[in-house]
């Protein structure tokens, strides 16, 4: 299926919802040329509770509609669905070209002074090997502080990004954080960096917040590079977006998630994977 790769094909990126519009948005800055097809399981989420088989279903389900739908490459936009299905998504279509995410234990360890990170993630990012590996691998001599954000993605998918909510879930989250004296936090969960400002506002500006997404685009360009497919075609590249939920609920947090504006076309879930309704 990909032996025919043209570099004027699209993207695919996917997450169970609004969150990998975190990674969108950094993709489209670094390389606006490129086509994307955005896929959000809405009708799954939050996938972070979720047992691992399931969403590694999904994960085959949204990659075969994405491929189907001509992507080049596949960005997992999620660190749940990274951690459940990366390897297994590369073993069953080891033709494609895959980014996927893990919590930035690494940089944090590299830029920490007081040793201590705090690590934002999902249930199922946690449990994962990918995490344990980070965790023993690069955060030797860190002491690592975690929390799995209870109810904070729903709360993001609802789009008001500074809601009493939401301050509450954060402040529940990082004060005893900073009383242990992180002062590194690493968001593992592509929704969170929606809410930045009010984890700043709450941490002061001396405790840095780590956003994996520019480090994803620039992985994405490289394999796009190394591959001969960064589309030569220097117009401003085309978004299509799909949700298995409510269309104009993504559709309406475009703007302020993407800071652009997109068609959603709906799509439901069928025995044989994802399929386009409502003749969208
Ligand atoms: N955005 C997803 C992530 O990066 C998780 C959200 C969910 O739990 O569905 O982990």
């Amino acid at each position: 299926m990909q032996s025919e790769i043209s570099s004027h094909q699209p993207i695919g990126a996917f997450d169970s919802g609004v969150g990998g519009l975190s990674v969108l948005r950094a993709i489209r800055e670094l390389l606006p040329h490129e086509h994307v097809l955005y896929l959000a399981d809405q009708a799954h989420i939050p996938y972070g509770p979720r047992q691992k088989a399931h969403i590694r279903d999904f994960s085959f389900g949204i990659t075969d509609f994405l491929l189907g739908h001509g992507a080049k490459l596949i960005v997992v936009a999620c660190n749940t669905a990274s951690a459940a299905a990366l390897h297994d998504l590369r073993v069953r279509y080891p033709e494609v070209p895959f980014v996927g995410m893990e919590p930035a234990v690494k940089p944090a360890a590299a830029v920490t002074h007081s040793g201590r990170v705090g690590v934002l993630a999902t249930p199922t990012t946690f449990s994962g090997d990918l995490y344990a590996a980070l965790v023993d691998r690069f955060a030797k001599g860190i002491e690592i502080f975690q929390s799995t954000c209870p109810g904070l993605v729903e709360e993001i998918e609802r789009g008001d990004l500074e809601s009493p909510a939401i301050r509450a879930i954060l402040e529940g989250v990082l004060s005893p954080m900073l009383a242990e004296g992180v002062d590194t936090v690493v968001l593992g969960c592509t929704h969170y960096p929606f809410v930045i400002p009010v984890i700043q506002a709450i941490t002061g500006p001396e405790v840095r917040t780590i956003d994996p997404a520019p480090a994803i685009a620039r992985q994405t360009q490289r394999l796009l590079a190394e591959h001969a497919w960064l589309n030569p075609v220097k117009v401003a590249g085309e978004l299509q977006f799909f949700t298995s939920g409510p269309p104009a609920g993504l559709e309406g947090l475009l703007p302020r998630l993407l800071g652009e504006t997109g068609k959603v076309s709906g799509l439901a879930w069928q025995s044989q994977g994802l399929a386009k309704i409502n003749g969208g």
